[in-house]
C-alpha cells in the first residue's frame, strides 16, 4: 500500500494509523488541511474490503471536508476518520473508547463527530476519552435538521437565480430519498407550497410523505426524467452521471446527498444542458455548521449564509461561463489562501 504517492494523497498534512489489540480497533485519521483551524470531520465505520480502500475513503472524505468548511466560512480545516469493520457487529464501547484515546493523542488537530456507521450515541462514549468530539445526545447532536434547512435555502437560492422568484408555491420538486434529511426537506418545501414527487427504496417512507405532504409517489428510476423544476438528490452519491444527465427533466439540481456528481465533468455536462447545479458540499453544509457550533443560537444564522454563498457561486459561474462546481472549488481554494480565516 502506498501512502504519500497514493492518488488521493493530494497534499494531506497528516495521516495516522491507529490500532488497539484488545478492542480490535483499526482506524485511519486523515488530516487534509488545518490552515483555517483544527480539522473537523466525522468518523465513518465501514467494513472495507481492503486497507487500501479504507485509506482512499479517508483521504477523499477529508479533502472534501476542507472544501466544505472553507466555503461555509467556518474556522475549521478538513479531516476524516475511518474505523475498519462492520459497525453492526464489531462496534463496542471499548472500541469507541480506544478510538477516543487515539483522537485525543492528536491534541486537538482533529475533532471527530458521527458519520455513516457511527451515531451521536457513539460520540457520547468517545467523549469519555477525548474532549475533541462533537455532537452528543444531550446537545445539538443530530445535524439533519440544519442540513435540511440549508438545502431548502439552496433550492430557494437556485429558484431565485433561475426563475427570478422567491415564491416556491406551485414549484415542482422531485425528492430522491426520504430519510433524515429528505423528509425534513420535504416538510419545508410542502410548507412553502411546493408540489412534491418522491421516491425511496423504503415503501413506508414513501407512504409517510404521501400522507403528510400530499406527495406523488414515483417509482425508482422515473424520478430522473420527471418534468419538474427541481431534482433534489437526498439518498445516494454519483446520481448525476453519463446515464442520467441526458434524461434529467429538472431545471435545477439541488439536494443533500454527498458527491452527487459521478465525476467533476458532470457539472459541466449539467451546465451545457442549461441545468443549474447547487454544488452539493455548499448546499448540504448545514450539518457541518451544526457540529461546528456548540451553542445552537448561532447555527441557523450561519446556515442562512448558504443562500448568499450559492447566489454568489451562481452569478460567478454565469459571468464566467463555467460550471458551478468549478466555481465552488475555486472559492474554497481562495478561502484557504485568505490570511484571516475568521474574517474570510
Ligand atoms: N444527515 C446530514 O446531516 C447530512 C449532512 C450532509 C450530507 N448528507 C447526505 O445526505 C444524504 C441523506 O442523508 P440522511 O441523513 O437523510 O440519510 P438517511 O440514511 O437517513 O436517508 C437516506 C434515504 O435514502 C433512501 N435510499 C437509499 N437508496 C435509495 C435509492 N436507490 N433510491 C431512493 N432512495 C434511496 C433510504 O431508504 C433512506 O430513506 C446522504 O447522502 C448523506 O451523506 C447528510
Amino acid at each position: 500500500m502506498s501512502v504519500f504517492s497514493a492518488r488521493d494523497y493530494d497534499g494531506h498534512e497528516q495521516v495516522v494509523f491507529g490500532s488497539d489489540e484488545d478492542s480490535g480497533l483499526k482506524c485511519i485519521i486523515a488530516i487534509h488541511n488545518t490552515v483555517r483551524g483544527p480539522a473537523l470531520g466525522g468518523c465513518r465505520m465501514w467494513d472495507y474490503a481492503t486497507e487500501d480502500e479504507a485509506l482512499t475513503d479517508a483521504l477523499r472524505l477529508s479533502r472534501g471536508m476542507t472544501y466544505k468548511a472553507a466555503v461555509a466560512g467556518l474556522p475549521y480545516g478538513g479531516g476524516k476518520a475511518v474505523i475498519m469493520g462492520d459497525s453492526k457487529t464489531r462496534k463496542t464501547d471499548a472500541l469507541l473508547r480506544a478510538y477516543g484515546r487515539f483522537v485525543d493523542s492528536l491534541g486537538g488537530r482533529y475533532i471527530t463527530a458521527e458519520d455513516v456507521g457511527t451515531t451521536v450515541g457513539d460520540m457520547d462514549v468517545v467523549r469519555e476519552t477525548t474532549r475533541f468530539a462533537r455532537g452528543f445526545t444531550d446537545g445539538t447532536g443530530n445535524p439533519s435538521p440544519a442540513t435540511a434547512y440549508g438545502v431548502f435555502l439552496a433550492i430557494r437560492g437556485a429558484v431565485e437565480h433561475k426563475m427570478g422568484t422567491s415564491d416556491l408555491s406551485g414549484l415542482r420538486v422531485a425528492v430522491q430519498g426520504l430519510g433524515n434529511v429528505g423528509y425534513r426537506l420535504s416538510a419545508y418545501l410542502a410548507e412553502a407550497g411546493a408540489r412534491l414527487f418522491v421516491t425511496d427504496v423504503r415503501p413506508e417512507a414513501v407512504e409517510r410523505a404521501v400522507r403528510d405532504f400530499a406527495a406523488v409517489a414515483v417509482a425508482g428510476g422515473e424520478i430522473y426524467g420527471l418534468d419538474v423544476d427541481v431534482f433534489a438528490p437526498c439518498a445516494l452519491g454519483a446520481v448525476i452521471n453519463d446515464e442520467t444527465v441526458p434524461t434529467l427533466g429538472a431545471a435545477i439540481v439541488a439536494g443533500a446527498a454527498n458527491n452527487q456528481l459521478a465525476e467533476d465533468r458532470h457539472g459541466e455536462a449539467l451546465r451545457r444542458r442549461g441545468i443549474l447545479y447547487a454544488p452539493d458540499y455548499v448546499a448540504n453544509a448545514g450539518g457541518l455548521m451544526d457540529i461546528a457550533y456548540e451553542d445552537s443560537e448561532n447555527i441557523m444564522e450561519h446556515v442562512g449564509k448558504i443562500h448568499r454563498t450559492l447566489k454568489l457561486i451562481f452569478a460567478r459561474a454565469e459571468v464566467e461561463g463555467v460550471a458551478t462546481n468549478a466555481v465552488a472549488d475555486r472559492m474554497a481554494e481562495e478561502m484557504l489562501g485568505a490570511s484571516d480565516p475568521i474574517a474570510a
